[in-house]
């Protein structure tokens, strides 16, 4: 697998890729990768006939009291893991590559509304850092197909949105959320974790597959239905920052009859944020 560093370089190599008629998928990580963003190597893998990991941790999409210092960092462990996985290449640019007119101003991009709820509520400026720098990272690459994780749910559907709105040619598909043996969804953030605490953290996925049990039964009364969960998430031990059902498709308030929902969970478990969803699709009666 090879491993570049600089955009001129990649784009070469795309160019080469196209010229010989194959397509071309991305995989946008922050490196310290684990089993669900190798899942998305593999579906970007079943998508196009060659795959582009990025490894680069985003200095924008952090927020000043964040973890960007300590996000844990292993670009050799990567690297292995992405060649055995099947990814054609890596990227892994300086961030200096990446803006070069330094982090601070210069060209954003924002996806109003949907920005500023759920996450961006808590994480203000949060996804302007993600959306500028998967715009980047589509511009760099042209890439055919572009995989993302359904585990950043928001994420997914404010990266839709973009290439919706910026007539981006590329096609976006979400994976799957991958889940350890007790059902907590994998992040490279579950390291930050004690014992204690990880052992706790598989309730964020029962309180979801609670509450969806709940609506699958026919309740509808969505505030209630979250208040309830915020309350088990409280009793369990955790600070929780929401519990919300939404439309899945725009995270709308969902009507009493909306089929495709999804409920979603940011919670504080001591130092460690955790984010979950679950999808629902809700039959009315
Ligand atoms: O999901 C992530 O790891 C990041 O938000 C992304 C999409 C790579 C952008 O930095």
């Amino acid at each position: 697998m090879e491993v570049l560093s600089q955009i001129a370089e990649l784009r070469r190599q795309v160019a080469d890729w196209r010229a010989a008629g194959l397509t071309v998928g991305l995989v946008p990580t922050m490196g310290s990768l684990h089993a669900g963003h190798l899942s998305l190597v593999r579906c970007a893998g079943a998508a196009a006939d060659r795959v582009i990991a990025t490894v680069f941790v985003n200095p924008t999409q952090f927020g000043p009291n964040e973890d960007f210092e300590r996000y844990p960092r292993n670009l050799g462990r990567d690297r292995e893991l992405l060649a055995g996985a099947g990814a054609s290449l890596l990227f892994a640019p300086a961030v200096a590559e990446i803006y070069p007119g330094g982090t601070v101003g210069g060209t954003t991009v924002e996806v109003t509304g949907l920005a500023d709820i759920l996450e961006g509520r808590f994480r203000p400026g949060h996804f302007a850092g993600v959306a500028t720098v998967v715009t980047k990272l589509l511009n760099i690459a042209q890439v055919d197909v572009a995989v993302f994780g359904e585990k950043d749910f928001q994420q997914l559907v404010v990266i839709r949105r973009l290439v919706r709105d910026l007539c981006l040619p590329v096609r976006i598909v979400g994976a799957p959320i991958v889940r350890d043996v007790d059902g907590l969804a994998l992040s490279s953030r579950n390291v930050y974790l004690s014992p204690a605490e990880r052992a706790l953290a598989p309730t964020l996925q029962r309180t979801l597959q609670a509450t969806r049990a709940r609506v699958l039964a026919g309740e509808r009364g969505w505030e209630q239905l979250e208040s309830g969960a915020l309350e088990a998430l409280t009793q369990a031990g955790f600070v929780p920052d929401y519990v919300a059902i939404r439309r899945a498709a725009d995270l709308g308030a969902p009507a009493a009859d909306e089929a495709e929902l999804v409920i979603l969970v940011a919670a504080r478990l001591g130092t460690t944020r955790l984010i979950d969803n679950l999808r629902v699709e809700a039959v009315s009666a």
